[in-house]
């Protein structure tokens, strides 16, 4: 058995990583600061699994005590902490450096000092930024058109140094455009799906930022559960980068013609500017993650597509 520490732990994603090592009967810590998370969201993921609320502190990840504390004794860090949006990056860069860049540099300093033996890290598809060639592979370069994006790189980067320098064992998984239950559509900085099905759940119309044209590799949320926790035990993969998607394309349009259909909507979207550091397609090259880890989508976009509906309307 393994002691796991969950930065963002209380976030949607942290919190399906939280359910799942619950349910496989692992002792787990939470560090959170509560910013995007919720302690409601650790509460669904005990009770979803049967388990009591693991152990929780709260707080900022960047501050080195606190950060020190929460890797005592701890076997495996999977660090979701952060401020998790393109546009918010854009708005107040200062601060999503502060939790992207100070954040992922005192937890791996934290790690390294408590005798960690593997740190997984949230990575981003966006560090691919607008290179043309699809679908995108881990070798490809970094072409960063936000501050997030750019704090993302930087964090895999620091990863990869702690590596070498301290042989302390880091994986990155970069995440694609993953949705599911518990993604919380309570701000305009919000993932695109949440808001699409909260729009048409409500009979508002969406905004659609562009002409739709743009395309996601929407990723259903048990699949990246699934992949990091693959990363966490697979041999020889120390200093990796892993893509962890569906390697599906769908655009805004289709999407929300998905959405409205789920739900019987029939309002039209609002098409407004392109939002500023957005980049244009984004679908996973996933051969790395199969190789490596033995990762293969288990949940497909339509499928995830009906159980986060169903979860947002009360049926799920
Ligand atoms: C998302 C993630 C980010 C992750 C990245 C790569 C969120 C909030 N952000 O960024 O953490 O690192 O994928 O996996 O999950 N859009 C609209 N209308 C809206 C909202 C968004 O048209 O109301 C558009 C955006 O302009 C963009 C697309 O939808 O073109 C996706 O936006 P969003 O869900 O914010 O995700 P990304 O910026 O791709």
């Amino acid at each position: 058995m393994a002691r796991f520490l969950v930065t963002g732990g209380a976030g949607f994603i942290g919190s399906h990583l939280v359910e799942e090592l619950l349910r496989r009967g692992e002792t787990v810590r939470v560090l959170d600061n509560l910013s995007t998370g919720r302690l409601a969201n650790l509460e669904a993921a005990a009770a979803a699994a049967g388990a009591p609320v693991p152990e929780f502190l709260e707080g900022d990840v960047a501050d080195h005590a606190l950060a020190r504390r929460a890797a005592e004794g701890v076997d495996v860090v999977l660090h979701q902490a952060a401020m998790p949006s393109v546009p918010r990056s854009v708005a107040d860069p200062v601060s999503a450096n502060h939790a992207n860049i100070d954040g992922t540099l005192a937890i791996l300093v934290a790690a390294r000092d408590a005798g960690v033996k593997r740190l997984v890290f949230a990575g981003s598809s966006s560090v691919y930024g607008d290179a043309l060639e699809m679908p995108k592979r881990e070798d490809m370069p970094y072409k960063p058109l936000s501050p997030y994006a750019l704090q993302k790189q930087v964090g895999e980067q620091y990863l990869q140094m702690f590596t070498a320098l301290y042989g302390l064992e880091t994986v990155t998984i970069r995440y694609f455009n993953v949705f599911g239950p518990r993604q919380d559509p309570g701000s305009p900085y919000s993932g695109v799906i949440s808001l699409f099905v909260k729009a048409a759940s409500e009979g508002r119309a969406p905004t659609i930022y562009g002409d739709g044209g743009q395309t996601r590799d929407f990723t259903y949320v048990a699949n990246v559960v699934d992949g990091v926790l693959r990363a966490t035990t697979a041999p020889g993969i120390s200093g990796q980068i892993i893509n962890v998607a569906t390697n599906g394309r769908v655009s805004l349009n289709e999407l929300w013609a998905q959405v409205r259909g789920l739900l019987g909507a029939t309002t039209t979207p609002v098409y407004g500017e392109p939002r500023a550091g957005d980049i244009r397609d984004s679908q996973a090259d996933i051969t790395k993650a199969a190789t490596l880890l033995g990762y293969r989508p288990i949940v497909p976009f339509e499928e995830g597509l009906r159980r986060t509906v169903a979860w947002a309307t009360g049926r799920g």
